[in-house]
């Protein structure tokens, strides 16, 4: 059965009322009006699908009428009745977008049921619409939730693995973010960097414990499979669409402004923005934490260090926008001002002063161990 739509009807001559409605009260309900203001107040009581009204009305016409309706249902379809000597207003509300359909006096049952029928069908059509884009917008918000949990996910696993790096991914990806809005990077690239700064280490997950671990310096044998986590970061971010921007920024977030880094000796410019942020940021957070092979050196070296390899391993622009935002002595550290993520991710309430404690702690045990077994 057809569905039994609202129909506002509005004129100011009882026998016209009286004619719509024996045409269109038996498929639908109708509500009657015969004056503009009395039709308003109807509009604010009913959700109407159509409004038909006649042009020519004392005080409100049938245009003024249809415009206060936008307000008030501004999906409901709208027809006009009217006389050919009210062209002018006729022209007027097609053009401002008011009218569906007019219909001339006099007018024909049969037509007027189909123009109705067709009204209501565009009706359904936009009603159907608004329903699919709401649904589509809940899926999307699903989806982004889906992969901020599976970014966490990642995070976390490689958290789990190198107790060192506890916290380390998502401080680079803050440190990221911040250096990228000192430098007024559009928000777009903003949520990539910290993408990438999130997941730039993944690919350690591949590189062995003894490897990751190891509380001296790497072989060059072992520096080699260590020098791979970048490509492994890159392909378990794989070929996502949604990703392809901060996968450059992981692939190439070892990669020196001289040429000199890995895994492709990138130079300048040929290194993505991202990866050269992510590269400063990266290297603040591993100075000042601790670490298998050594003791954090503090803030102040940290920057003196940066500002020395700016230029051939660091990019000047983005050393000195770390600077201007964690400050020349830490303040930034020191308020705790963290900037918002835009993936909802949060920082694990960690001192980046412990992370690697519990490693060494595990370190010293054994060699107590061995020293006590050799006696
Ligand atoms: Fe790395």
């Amino acid at each position: 059965m057809a569905r039994r739509h609202k129909i506002l009807v509005v004129d100011d001559e009882i026998a016209n009322v009286r004619l719509l409605n024996r045409v269109l009260g038996d498929e639908h309900e109708t509500i009657l009006c015969m004056s503009g203001e009395e039709a308003v107040k109807a509009l604010l009581e009913h959700d109407v699908s159509l409004i038909i009204t006649d042009q020519r009305m004392p005080m409100m016409t049938g245009v003024q009428l249809l415009e206060k309706s936008i307000e008030i249902r501004p999906d409901a379809i709208k027809i006009l009745i009217t006389g050919y000597t009210d062209v002018q207003a006729l022209i007027d509300a097609i053009n401002a977008g008011h009218v569906y359909k007019y219909i001339p006096k006099p007018w024909d049952a049969d037509e007027l049921r189909l123009t109705v029928k067709r009204a209501l069908e565009t009706y359904e059509l936009k009603e159907n619409n608004i329903r699919l884009i709401g649904e589509l917008k809940v899926a999307f918000g699903q989806l982004e939730e889906l992969s901020t949990g599976a970014i966490r996910a990642l995070a976390d696993a490689l958290d789990a693995k190198c107790d060192y790096t506890s916290g380390h991914s998502l401080r680079v990806s803050r440190f990221a973010v911040l250096i990228g809005r000192a430098l007024g990077l559009p928000l777009e690239t903003l949520k990539d960097v910290e993408l990438a700064g999130v997941l730039h280490d993944i690919g350690k997950i591949g590189v062995p414990e003894s490897i990751l671990w190891k509380p001296a310096k790497l072989t060059p044998e072992e520096h080699k499979i260590m020098s791979e986590h970048p490509v492994k970061s890159a392909q378990i971010i794989g070929e996502l669409s949604g990703l392809v921007r901060a996968r450059a920024f992981v692939l190439h977030h070892h990669e020196f402004l001289d040429g000199s880094g890995y895994p492709d000796g990138l130079k300048g410019d040929e290194i993505p923005l991202g990866a050269r942020i992510i590269l400063v940021a990266d290297a603040y957070d591993a100075m000042t934490t601790d670490r298998p092979y050594r003791k954090a050196i503090g803030h102040h070296k940290a920057i003196a260090e940066l500002r020395e390899k700016s230029g051939t391993q660091f990019d000047p622009k983005m050393v000195n926008a770390l600077i201007s935002v964690i400050g020349e002595d830490g303040e930034l550290l020191v308020n705790g001002e963290v900037p918002e993520s835009f993936l909802g991710l949060s920082i694990p309430s960690i001192n980046p002063s412990q992370t690697g404690t519990q490693y060494l702690a595990e370190a010293e045990r054994r060699e107590r161990l061995e020293s006590a077994g050799k006696q």
